[in-house]
């Protein structure tokens, strides 16, 4: 697929600009401050409904503005999509596409498929276990519009049992409404870890073969499943652990007036043959780790949607070495690649379609 247009109304420092990017790669470059990233920005927005920088559609709209908007057409192999959203600072964002309004913003998931790497993604390897539930969830997401859903569903119960178990330390006898949540939790928070378990499977053998590639074969990545509570069991017989495991910590929650358990506690390991890159790993190796598991990300979402999505690195190219750079960019011939930077000569080896310049919030053909 790729973006055929992308305009962009009062949207971050953008008055009214708008840009038709190529199939191949385009190049969007320019002094720092000058709209790089909140142009990627806007992208981003149109696969996820949401901003890589912020939860918050305020900070999107233009300074002093009443709303902002972003359109964006994309030709994929089934035909043209048109996504259409409007931010206002007050309601939530008003999302169309090809000029239907939907009901909910996860709807708008799958319209438009990108894959984004930006140097923040480091924080992938080097943070704790939410920044990589994070990333699992919004690649899942992505790829099953339904899994945003049970996400959702999760986490209205998990607050609901979080709630109730701050509550039954002064009422005592609320304790039994527990077994309704848990009942809950399990259902939807079985699904949850079928899918993760089932999605970082596939992440593992991709990033293990980016990871090899880049590092010219001298480690091995592995990425494994971590889940808060074990089991390899599926459908019924993984509700009934879950179910148990709650009743197993809830003693221990209710004193801490928190879920321990669950979902929403598991996390990735990542392996460099063998060591946690987390805690022993330089920075280059983590940089490697972040990098492969985002090309691994690309390789899944062309396997389960059978076209490729678009590729947007966001200031990446200054941090690698030129080896890595010509991996990187040998690897993605044929994928719609948007690319910033400031400085063109990080891209003197790349086949280059069109370039930009980028220029205080104005986008100049170069
Ligand atoms: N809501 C907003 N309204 C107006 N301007 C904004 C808004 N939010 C951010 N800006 C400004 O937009 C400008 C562009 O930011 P952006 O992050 O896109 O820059 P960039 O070109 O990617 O720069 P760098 O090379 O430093 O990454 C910044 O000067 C920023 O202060
Ligand atoms: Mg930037």
């Amino acid at each position: 697929m790729h973006i055929t247009k992308i305009q962009l109304n009062n949207f971050r420092n953008y008055e009214a600009a708008e840009i038709s990017p190529c199939p191949g790669v385009t190049v969007l470059f320019g002094n720092n401050a000058q709209g790089k990233t909140a142009l990627v920005e806007s992208i981003i927005l149109c696969c996820t409904g949401r901003s890589h920088r912020t939860p918050r559609d305020k900070e999107l709209i233009r300074w002093e503005q009443p709303g902002g908007h972003v359109r964006v057409e994309v030709e994929r192999s089934d035909g043209p999509h048109e996504i259409d959203l409007t931010l206002s600072p007050l309601t939530r964002k008003t999302v169309k596409i090809g000029g239907r309004t939907l009901q909910r913003t996860g709807e708008l998931m799958g319209h438009l498929n990108g894959v984004l790497f930006a140097p923040e993604d480091l924080r992938i390897v080097k943070d704790g276990p939410a920044e990589r539930r994070r990333f699992i969830d919004m690649e899942l997401s992505q790829i099953r519009p339904g899994y945003y859903y049970t996400l959702q569903l999760y986490a209205r119960a998990l607050n609901q049992r979080n709630a109730l178990l701050r509550e039954i330390g002064a009422k005592p006898q609320l304790r039994d409404m527990l077994d309704e949540w848990d009942a809950q939790l399990a259902k939807y928070g079985a699904d949850i870890m079928e899918r993760r378990r089932n999605f970082i499977g596939l992440i593992s053998q991709s990033a293990e073969i980016s990871h090899h590639e880049i590092s010219g074969g001298a480690e091995r990545l592995t990425a494994a499943y971590q889940p808060s509570i074990s089991s390899e069991e599926t459908g019924a017989a993984l509700k009934d652990t879950i179910i148990r495991a709650l009743k197993l910590s809830r003693e221990n929650d209710i004193r801490r007036g928190t879920s321990t358990v669950g979902p929403h506690r598991d996390d990735l390991a990542l392996l460099l043959s063998g060591m946690d890159v987390r805690v022993y790993g330089s920075q280059g190796q983590q940089r490697t780790a972040a990098l492969s598991l985002k090309l691994a990300e690309l390789d899944i979402m062309h396997r389960e949607i059978g076209e490729w999505p678009v590729l947007l690195l966001d200031d990446v190219m200054s941090e690698l070495d030129p080896g890595r750079r010509r991996h990187l960019l040998r690897r993605f011939e044929g994928v719609q690649t948007i690319v910033t930077c400031t400085d063109m000569s990080d891209l003197a080896e790349a086949e280059i379609g069109a370039a930009y310049r980028i220029d205080n919030g104005t986008i100049n053909k170069a």
